[in-house]
């Protein structure tokens, strides 16, 4: 089955060579192809080209794409998108004066979800998280990661990431799955928090690396959740299990998580409001990307991730949501884009690179995914008639998306 979509105004992220990821000043450069074909076979980018060279190419299904811009859909690397009911109580909490820090305090927050999560079936579960799934995907997202952490029992964590593997089954996006038990120090656990870690190291890594329910291995490194040193025994134990560390550091305080990642070569280093020269440095020297979080700095009021920091030191920077029901509601990838221009001063191209190819960098999966290349998966945003790409994270708030395809399949 092969489609053509024809008259494309602006082919965007075109990369003839298999670019994995773009760092620094390259970040600044979007390589487009005005006046464009781009043909699929299958699930597949076979070929593409100017509109001059398309004549006699013949396809099973046409779409005239004439006055829109098509691009490679988002990879949203960072979001706990699994989860029990919502939290908009403890919005109002905060709108009324509480911080984010004291609504925790009193058994809010995580302890929260943890608790909803753990009395859900299993089925309810899954049903809330497709339906916010099938929402991103029409939000022009076509692969995305996935976290437990709102489980805190070994039976509750499970059942997160069956979810998480059903939805890989039912879904056609790509998904990566990544255990993040270390994320709130549960209740019992609350005045023997080396007893939970024990646990998360000897019963909870074990079963979910032979399950294979998770590629990955996250913590919440931080102040009043896990510090540096049970961050490195749970990052070292997950490696040898064969988890691959991407980590939560700095969100609200920047006291060695990011070295601590490094260390353990993690795949990525999340949420950054918070960084240090030093932070810089160690990441200069590494393989590991960071990646921000602006829709979590949005709804929390806290700092934004200093971008141009990160990428003027020469760094790659990937963009993603942080889906989630306590700091960030929301999973739509074309906020995240606006957001980062307009508040951390990004430029599109710098956007649009960070939320796709480096984007699947920091899931693994840039082989694949993220830019326009023979061979790469077709997915694909076809965006309305819009007068150019900078448009896309200027007018926020719209929607700009005309048609979303994914594994070559179209989905809206
Ligand atoms: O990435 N910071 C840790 N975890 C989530 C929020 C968790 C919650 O409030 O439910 C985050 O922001
Ligand atoms: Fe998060």
């Amino acid at each position: 089955m092969t489609t053509l979509i024809a008259n494309i105004k602006e082919l965007l992220q075109v990369r003839d060579s298999n670019v994995s990821i773009v760092k620094g000043k390259d970040m600044k450069i979007l390589p487009t192809l005005k006046n464009a074909y781009l043909l699929i076979d299958d699930d597949t980018i076979v070929q593409y080209g100017s509109m001059t060279e398309c004549n006699g190419i013949e396809a099973d299904t046409t779409i005239d794409a004439n006055g829109k811009i098509v691009l490679p859909t988002w990879c949203d690397s960072h979001t706990h998108i699994v989860y029990a009911g919502n939290r908009e109580q403890e919005f109002v909490d905060r709108i009324n004066g509480l911080s984010y820090e004291e609504i925790a305090n009193r058994g809010g927050g995580i302890l929260n979800s943890a608790e909803k999560l753990q009395n859900i079936s299993e089925e309810d579960l899954y049903s809330q998280s497709a339906k916010r799934l099938e929402q991103v995907m029409k939000q022009g997202t076509g692969a995305i990661e996935i976290k437990s952490g709102y489980g805190l029992t070994i039976e509750a964590e499970l059942k997160m990431l069956r979810v998480i593997k059903r939805l890989k089954q039912h879904y056609n996006l790509k998904i990566r799955a990544t255990l993040l038990a270390a994320h709130a120090v549960p209740k019992e656990y609350k005045n023997n928090k080396n007893g939970f870690v024990d646990l998360i190291i000897n019963k909870m890594i074990p079963e979910v690396a032979n399950k294979e329910l998770a590629k990955y291995i996250d913590v919440f490194c931080e102040k009043g959740y896990f510090d540096l040193e049970d961050t490195d025994r749970i990052l070292e134990s997950g490696l040898k299990y064969g988890l691959i560390p991407k980590i939560h550091v700095n969100q609200f305080n920047a006291f060695g998580g990011v070295g601590m990642g490094v260390k353990h070569h993690a795949l990525s280093v999340d949420h950054l409001e918070e960084l240090n020269d030093e932070d810089i440095d160690v990441l200069r020297n590494s393989d590991t990307i960071p990646v921000a979080l602006p829709s979590c700095s949005y709804f929390l009021s806290i700092p934004y991730t200093p971008a141009r920091k990160i990428i003027d030191s020469g760094l790659p920077l990937a963009l993603a949501t942080d889906y989630n029901p306590g700091s960030t509601p929301s999973g739509n990838m074309n906020f995240v884009l606006s957001t980062a221009c307009i508040k951390m001063k990004m430029t599109p191209e710098e956007a649009i690179n960070a939320a796709t190819i480096n984007g699947a960098y920091a899931m693994g999966i840039s082989h694949r995914y993220g830019s326009i290349t023979k061979g790469k998966k077709a997915n694909l945003i076809i965006t309305k008639e819009v007068p150019s790409y900078n448009f896309l994270p200027y007018a926020f708030g719209d929607n700009h998306i005309d048609r979303v395809i994914i594994n070559g399949q179209l989905i809206s």
